[in-house]
């Protein structure tokens, strides 16, 4: 598996010959920016994004390049996050707890930005969304986030459950899925959850609420419970 993705280049048939020098060009540079152990993760969350992109009906090519250059910036430490966050005028949380788990996206969206112009806005954002979401993800934005989850490299925790539901459910029920396996994660190990956090996953509660006559009535249940 580990060999077999680091012979990829860019080799699927259907690509045409400007997007795999594309892909060959973002892969090279990548090697001289992450561990190998990241640079497998980003490939395989390349080719990840890209069969749920097939499965959903979303732009391919954008769901490989941004799967693939999602951790651009992943490998530096927080300080020189803090000053890339400065230099690129990203406006810095309060809480800055996990600095690097969540500013890395940020920067590295704007550093992909930087070296890649050609890249589509919806590549940039949803390099920015893949650590914190938001409340208003784009099919894109959730197929990376949850391709950083569920690509076949990780293996801590249970994710059978969930791989089992890509392409099976609608996008947005994976994605919530997804963020309710990370708020779980966070609560069992006593981690900060930033507000924000909070507030996507109340819109995509109250989404699925709305969308879902029966889990509404669930939720009711819940509240008398709690009552
Ligand atoms: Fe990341
Ligand atoms: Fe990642």
């Amino acid at each position: 598996m580990r060999k077999k993705l680091l012979d990829k280049v860019g080799n699927d048939k259907d690509l045409t010959e400007r997007q795999k020098r594309q892909f060959e060009d973002a892969r090279e540079q990548l090697e001289g920016r992450l561990t190998e152990y990241r640079l497998l993760h980003s490939i395989s969350v390349s080719d990840t994004a890209v069969s749920m992109a097939r499965r959903y009906g979303v732009d391919e090519h954008d769901a490989r390049m941004a799967g693939l250059l999602h951790d651009w910036d992943k490998n530096l430490s927080d300080e020189e996050l803090l000053l890339r966050a400065c230099e690129y005028d990203i406006k810095l949380s309060e809480h800055h707890e996990d600095m690097a788990a969540l500013l890395h996206a940020q920067t590295g969206a704007v550093a992909v930005h930087r070296q890649f112009p050609e890249l589509s806005d919806a590549v940039i954002q949803a390099i920015a969304r893949h650590t914190s979401a938001a409340e208003d993800m784009s099919e894109l934005d959730i197929i990376i986030y949850v391709a950083d989850m569920l690509e076949p490299l990780r293996t801590q925790g249970n994710l059978v459950p969930l791989r089992q539901l890509a392409g099976k459910v609608e996008l947005e029920e994976l994605f919530l899925r997804c963020y309710e396996a990370t708020m779980r994660h966070l609560i069992n190990r006593h981690r900060f959850i930033h507000p924000d956090s909070l507030k996507v996953w109340n819109t995509y509660v109250a989404k699925e609420r709305n969308t879902r006559p029966s889990k509404k009535q669930n939720g009711l249940r819940d509240m008398q419970i709690q009552a």
